[in-house]
């Protein structure tokens, strides 16, 4: 267990350290990844960056003593959980997703994977866990889910454990005319499923409804789009390069010019620093 990030052929033309502790593979096969787990793997590598760290909860000296019990929802295929069970070994850590197929066949022994839809609620005692976290589950729940999933975080976490939340605004800013017109049709269909595309704007609101929860901190930091910024920029513009490809297919352009597509819409979020906010809240259970 723990092959490090030079499997993930992506991440590391994106230019990151292949030394690093972080980005484990599940079985130590590289060909386990297809290109929508590396599209993760990657996401997840940009996103730590950005942050510059796992996560923000003031628990860092908590999870290096060990004992504490961590739990990941919406894990996926639980990159997060493995780089955290490795970081900090003398925790136990759960991760709950509605596909278990994401699932590896090996996990880190201190790692169990639960497979079951978070909008039954969380199938765990109160007070079970001391840290829960959540990333990037904000477009496959509805806003009634979401206060529901958060007052369900509240019930199983112990009294002075974290909930951290970490979104992304589903609304680019400073985008170019080919961008605007060619994700119309794809905000088109967003809008048709009822999904709160600008959530980060209540989870502040919903934690505060619990009662249960002080010490809450947001934060916000950009997610550059295109290929401009600092180290990151190789990494940003592999990332742009999925996204773009994937507004496409809401669009009547032919899969034979998405290439030429891809690289207008590059160039364009280049020259006009595209991003979008990713935001994250911290939150202490009284
Ligand atoms: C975009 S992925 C994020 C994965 C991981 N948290 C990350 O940051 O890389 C969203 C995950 O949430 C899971 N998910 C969505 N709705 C869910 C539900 N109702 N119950 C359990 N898992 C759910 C999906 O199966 C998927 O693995």
């Amino acid at each position: 267990m723990g092959i490090a990030i030079s499997k993930f052929s992506r991440a590391k033309k994106a230019g990151f350290d292949t030394t690093s502790q972080y980005l484990y593979t599940i079985t130590g096969t590289p060909n386990t990844y297809d290109r929508e787990q590396e599209n993760v793997a990657l996401r997840h590598s940009i996103v730590r960056e950005i942050w510059g760290s796992n996560f923000l909860s003031p628990i860092s000296c908590e999870l290096k003593n060990g004992g504490l019990k961590v739990l990941d929802v919406g894990c996926g295929f639980g990159i997060w959980l493995f780089e955290m069970s490795s970081e900090f070994p003398n925790c136990s850590y759960t991760g709950i997703d509605m596909s278990p197929k994401l699932f590896a066949a090996n996990i880190p022994k201190n790692v169990k994977l639960v497979s079951a839809d978070i909008n039954d609620g969380l199938p765990f005692p109160d007070d079970s866990f001391d840290f829960i976290f959540i990333r990037n589950v904000g477009f496959d729940l509805l806003e009634t889910q979401w206060v529901s999933l958060i007052n369900e975080c509240s019930r199983a976490l112990k009294p002075g454990g974290y909930l951290e939340v970490t979104e992304a605004e589903l609304r680019s800013m400073n985008c170019g005319p080919n961008l605007i017109k060619l994700s119309k049709k794809f905000h088109e269909y967003v809008a048709s499923t009822k999904v709160n595309t600008l959530i980060v704007e209540k989870i502040e609101v919903i934690m505060r409804s619990t009662n249960k929860f002080q010490d809450i901190d947001h934060h916000t930091r950009p997610f550059l789009q295109g290929c401009w910024g600092g180290p990151l920029k190789d990494a940003y513009k592999s990332y742009s390069t999925d996204i773009f490809r994937f507004v496409l297919k809401f669009t009547d352009i032919n899969e034979k010019d998405y290439d030429n597509t891809i690289n207008i819409l590059m160039d364009e979020a280049t020259v006009h620093k595209t991003y979008f906010n990713l935001h994250k809240f911290v939150s202490k259970k009284i």
